[in-house]
């Protein structure tokens, strides 16, 4: 017989045991539950292919969604909206509009759901005829994002939706000092109260794509890297999170979640604020690919993702699988 005085595989006997120093839990309270809507009249749900299980809701469709994600324990969403090409634009001015499709269901789901947690996407890329964040500049032999003209704009749309009774506005568009400015502008408009969540290291990554094509967002040329970061980059990271928090961040995000689980790392033991993670759409993707093909089990295999991105350092997770997932946790946790 070996003789081992410290056996660390006692600690794993029961499952009891196990329960004793388990380090990281997932609870519903940790979730917002990202959701599409859209504005067209009369087609009422249209689900999105490459995101089995979602889709860009109507106005009644999202009520049902809410409703049903609060039966879960949901506390948070996050609106996502598509709107008709019509309405775009080339300085996204429908992002704006106190009647737009945002602010006018923020305001019914306040109604219905006072103490619901309801956060706004603060960029122009579903506004915008350019499918940029921004506006663009197409004067000169390559075209530019504006940055000082972008974040005026970003300005008003974050005051409209606080105006509707968002409780939390999340700029996702990666301008340069976006959050010091909308800060202002809110504090400005009496609304010292809604907190902003700042997408802080948001990559520019693939993973992005099914989301483009549910709301037919995908930039009409070039691509998002002068604004969103470069994946290789780590640093740069902390750079983008000494800003925010200087311009008055009340939460940063990382995004993606999974593939970027060292710079949610990163973020957490460089700051005290609240960190959220992003678990996006490709991230989505493919765990319904493969799980839907029988080759990984989904429940085991999504609550271990989720799992990871908490142990990383994540506060908050944003992930498509509240849901289902708050529904797992219920009938029996992580199985232990
Ligand atoms: C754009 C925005 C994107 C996502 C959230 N806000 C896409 C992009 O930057 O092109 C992606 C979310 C996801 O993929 O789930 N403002």
């Amino acid at each position: 017989m070996l003789d081992l005085l410290s056996r660390p595989r006692r600690n794993r006997k029961s499952a009891a045991i196990r329960s004793f120093h388990r380090e990281t839990w997932l609870s519903p309270a940790h979730f917002i539950y990202p959701l599409f809507v859209h504005d067209r009249d009369g087609v009422g749900d249209v689900p999105i292919a490459s995101m089995p299980g979602c889709s860009r809701l109507s106005a009644d469709g999202l009520m049902r969604e809410v409703d049903a994600a609060r039966a879960d324990g949901i506390a948070s969403v996050v609106l996502f909206p598509a709107v008709d090409d019509a309405r775009k634009n080339s300085t996204g001015d429908e992002a704006w509009n106190p009647e737009g499709l945002i602010p006018t269901l923020v305001r019914r789901l306040k109604q219905a759901h006072p103490d619901l947690v309801v956060v706004t996407d603060v960029a122009l890329d579903p506004y915008n005829s350019d499918g940029h964040d921004g506006v663009v500049d197409a004067s000169g032999p390559t075209p530019r994002i504006l940055n000082d003209r972008t974040v005026e704009i970003l300005c008003r749309q974050a005051v409209c939706q606080a105006e509707a009774g968002a409780d939390v506005v999340s700029p996702s568009d990666m301008m340069d000092g976006r959050i010091g400015a909308i800060r202002r502008a809110l504090d400005a408009a009496g609304h010292t109260d809604v907190s902003i969540l700042s997408y802080c290291a948001k990559y520019a990554s693939a993973y992005y794509g099914p989301f483009r094509e549910a709301l037919d967002s995908a930039p009409r040329f070039g691509d998002k890297k002068t604004y969103q970061m470069d994946p290789a980059n780590g640093r740069e990271a902390l750079r983008e999170l000494a800003l925010d928090e200087a311009e008055g961040a009340d939460m940063v995000m990382v995004k993606p979640a999974g593939p970027f689980l060292d710079i949610i790392r990163r973020l957490r033991e460089a700051t005290t604020l609240p960190v959220a993670a992003y678990q996006v759409s490709g991230e989505y993707a493919m765990l319904k690919a493969a799980t839907e093909r029988g080759w990984l089990d989904e429940r085991r295999v999504v609550l271990e993702s989720l799992l990871g991105i908490r142990r990383a350092g994540a506060d908050v997770i944003l992930t498509y699988y509240a849901r289902q997932a708050a529904r797992w946790l219920a009938e029996g946790g992580l199985g232990a």
